[in-house]
């Protein structure tokens, strides 16, 4: 029975279909390839996802229900999905309020309504942030913390995405996994995080503009580590104890602060160039420092994130090397 993957075109989308594929499960992949951040980048992901065995791709707006009625009747069934695409951005929420409750609101009732309407539906993953922890200055961030009080509308419309599976766990009873995604960083990352821009503009020669004066740290959590954890919950349903609502949280993070001049230095050495910072105050929406505490998904699912920036960043690199540059 294939798996809808939602987001497929994005970062963790690809990643994640890729390694669905490669232990030969079918994969439904569904994307409406915004133009976000640059469509080529969306493009070649895909163009390598079509190359796969058990790939089938469908342009469609996840907000668009007939749409998306007409892609699951020509599954025949469906009993598992994992649905990764939203609007993203912390920054961009700011400017473009209306984009993230459409894609992210009313997407999310659409796939939440696809998944009741399954008649032997086993489980929806689905992507959180870890921007629901707002202000929060305790930390690690656990899923038990409080979580009202987002500082940007992404994080709002996330943190409804939770309240909204929640509400459709307990009406129709299918289980349900939130995962709250630490900073993702890798090959195929997006050019709209600090990473890939810091990295850019090294790699050009140009200045760029570092926040909060670079006094900020991330919880920096590699792609494979994500995929690995993603694919673990998919595999492992919460089921319902007590008539409890099977409906679970998860940070996914790396469980390592670390700071953000570490990672441009990083980069630096990975490139072999200097970066030109130009040191600015905090923007609004952003927060200071974020840590996962992962004790639950260690403890449930056997969560063991295994790579260090140290080892990530020059994999990042390398990959931007080439599709970038064609220096690799
Ligand atoms: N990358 C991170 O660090 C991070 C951190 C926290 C949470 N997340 C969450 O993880 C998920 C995947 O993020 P990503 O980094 O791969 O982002 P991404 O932007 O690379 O991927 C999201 C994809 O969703 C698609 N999309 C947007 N609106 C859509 C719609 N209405 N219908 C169909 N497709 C639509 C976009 O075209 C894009 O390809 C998102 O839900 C994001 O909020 C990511």
């Amino acid at each position: 029975m294939p798996i809808l993957v939602t987001g497929v075109a994005g970062f963790i989308g690809y990643h994640v279909s890729m390694a669905l594929l490669a232990r030969g499960e079918e994969v439904l992949g569904v994307d409406v390839v915004n133009d976000y951040y640059d469509v080529s980048l969306k493009e070649a992901r895909l163009s390598i996802l079509k190359k796969q065995t058990g790939f089938t791709f469908y342009k469609v707006d996840i907000t668009d229900i007939e749409g998306m009625n007409e892609v699951v009747a020509e599954a025949g069934e469906l009993q598992r999905v994992v649905h990764l695409a939203a609007q993203v951005g912390v920054r961009n929420s700011i400017t473009n309020p209306f984009d993230y409750v459409w894609a992210n609101l009313v997407g999310h009732l659409s796939i939440l309504e696809i998944c009741r309407n399954q008649p032997n539906f086993k489980h929806l993953v689905y992507a959180s942030s870890s921007s629901v922890y707002g202000g929060n200055t305790k930390l690690p961030f656990s899923v038990d913390d409080p979580t009202d009080l987002p500082v940007s509308l992404y994080a709002a419309t996330k943190k409804a995405d939770e309240l909204m599976s929640h509400c459709y766990g307990h009406l129709y009873g299918f289980p349900q996994t939130g995962l709250r995604f630490f900073t993702v960083y890798g090959p195929w990352g997006r050019p709209d995080m600090a990473v890939y821009i810091f990295c850019k503009a090294i790699f050009e020669g140009r200045r760029f503009p570092v926040f909060n004066n670079g006094d900020m740290k991330r919880d920096f959590t590699f792609i494979d580590d994500i995929v690995a954890g993603v694919i673990a919950s998919l595999d492992n349903p919460p089921t319902s104890i007590d008539k409890q609502v099977p409906c679970r949280l998860y940070n996914i993070g790396n469980h390592s602060s670390e700071p953000l001049m570490k990672m441009i230095g990083l980069i630096e050495e990975a490139l072999g160039k200097k970066a030109k910072i130009d040191f600015k105050p905090m923007q609004p929406g952003d927060v200071k420092e974020s840590l996962a505490d992962i004790e639950e998904i260690k403890t449930d699912l056997d969560y063991n994130p295994t790579t260090p920036i140290d080892i990530g960043i020059p994999k990042f690199v390398e990959w931007f090397k080439e599709y970038e540059g064609g220096l690799a």
